[in-house]
């Protein structure tokens, strides 16, 4: 699973955040189709040697690459391929159970309304009465010459925003463009609460974007209590349950899948220490911290850092008590560790972006902070798409 990280300002000004600027990036991927085909199933056929003769598949491959400029994976070389895209994902710190991604091969459709029904179905899915499972919905790959379909909205789930940041007025400020976007689509709009879902924005393969509502029983909520103060209640705080990833593209072998959301279940500092904390988001530390009676005329009261706790705990206590699946950080914390130590016994090292991976909250406290890591960039791969960013603000390129 992904944190949210470190500054979401950068990506909305189109650049990378500050930890990736540091870090080595790799360039354009410069090799050919043929050349990550063979990196890629030679991989598939070390791991799991009881998929075949593998020289036989590369052969195989090679002529289809030659007639075609691309390769269709079998079933079973996408299902893996996206296990170890997950697996391969440095920013995303629950990645113990990567084995355990379930995929949904619909790679028939490229079509924006069988889309929208298909993501309406994973959203079930995956939410499953609270019992989230880890998912994935992989649609039509790009062809030479031939893109496939794009998702525009950022996540299957998002909330409207209709202004500026702040105190609950006008939804999440993250979403502003897209919300102007669907408005200008023709979505008539929510009733204006903070949580108004937004429709979906997909487009189709030779297909304008276009928006479709999501079904109230597809999109699983929380109503955010805190376990003793009433104020998270009184306000009508909430937060979906399912974080899909809708806007990221899945790279295996030189073949891109540019629709594939995908989704594991939320860590609660996602929500309580980013989503519904962060200035430029919902912003609520100063309203939470009046509410506690705390002075906020001075950093050195640490009311923010009270504020946090205590939404943090809202969040936590609410799955809780809805049966709906949330990690805390200090558990996902030494999961990720076992993990590390898991695929080293198997001879895989693990690449990890210290940014990412440290929660935003109590992060000396947990010890993936205490150590550093390997940065480097594996493939198959969720990357990003370009013009991703730039489609999920709304803005339509000319
Ligand atoms: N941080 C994002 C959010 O708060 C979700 C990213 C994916 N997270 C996850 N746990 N799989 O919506």
């Amino acid at each position: 699973m992904y944190g949210t990280g470190p500054n979401p300002r950068d990506e909305a000004r189109g650049r990378p955040p500050a930890a990736l600027r540091r870090c080595p990036r790799p360039g354009p991927r410069t090799g050919s189709v043929w050349q990550e085909a063979q990196e890629f199933l030679r991989l598939y056929h070390r791991e799991e040697p009881r998929a075949g003769d593998g020289e036989k598949r590369l052969a195989e491959v090679r002529a289809e690459i030659e007639e075609r400029g691309t390769y269709r994976h079998t079933p079973d070389e996408l299902a893996f391929g996206a296990r170890v895209a997950w697996r391969n994902s440095n920013r995303c710190i629950g990645r113990l159970y990567w084995r355990a991604l379930q995929v949904r091969d619909l790679r028939q459709l490229d079509d924006a309304a069988s889309m929208a029904r298909e993501c309406v179905a994973h959203l079930r899915l995956a939410a499953n009465g609270g019992r989230i499972r880890p998912l994935i919905t992989v649609f039509a790959p790009d062809e030479p010459g031939r893109p496939g379909p794009r998702i525009w909205s950022e996540q299957l789930v998002r909330y409207a925003g209709y202004g500026p940041g702040g105190s609950l007025a006008h939804g999440d400020p993250r979403n502003t463009g897209i919300t102007a976007l669907a408005l200008r689509l023709g979505w008539p709009g929510g009733p204006r609460t903070p949580f108004d879902i937004l429709p979906l924005v997909l487009q189709g393969r030779g297909e304008e974007p276009r928006w479709f509502a999501l079904p109230p029983d597809a999109v699983l909520e929380v109503a955010l209590e805190h376990p003793e103060a009433g104020w998270c209640a009184e306000w009508g705080l909430r937060w979906h349950a399912v974080p899909a990833i809708a806007n990221m593209c899945l790279e295996i072998g030189g073949v891109r899948y540019p629709a594939a959301p995908f989704n594991g279940w939320y860590m609660g500092t996602e929500i309580g220490a980013r989503n519904l904390a962060d200035t430029d988001r919902y912003d609520l530390l100063p309203r939470i911290a009046e509410r506690l009676g705390l002075d906020i005329s001075t950093d050195r009261s640490l009311w923010k850092d009270r504020a946090l706790v205590e939404l943090n705990r809202a969040v936590l206590h609410s799955f809780d008590r809805a049966g709906v699946t949330i990690t805390d950080h200090h558990t996902e914390s030494r999961r990720f560790l076992t993990h590390i130590d898991r695929e080293r016994c198997r001879g895989r090292e693990v690449g990890a972006d210290w940014s990412w991976i440290v929660p935003p909250l109590s992060g000396a406290t947990t010890p993936v902070f205490h150590r550093t890591y390997d940065s480097t960039e594996r493939r198959p791969a969720f990357v990003h798409s370009p013009g991703a960013g730039a489609r999920a603000r709304g803005e339509y390129p000319g």
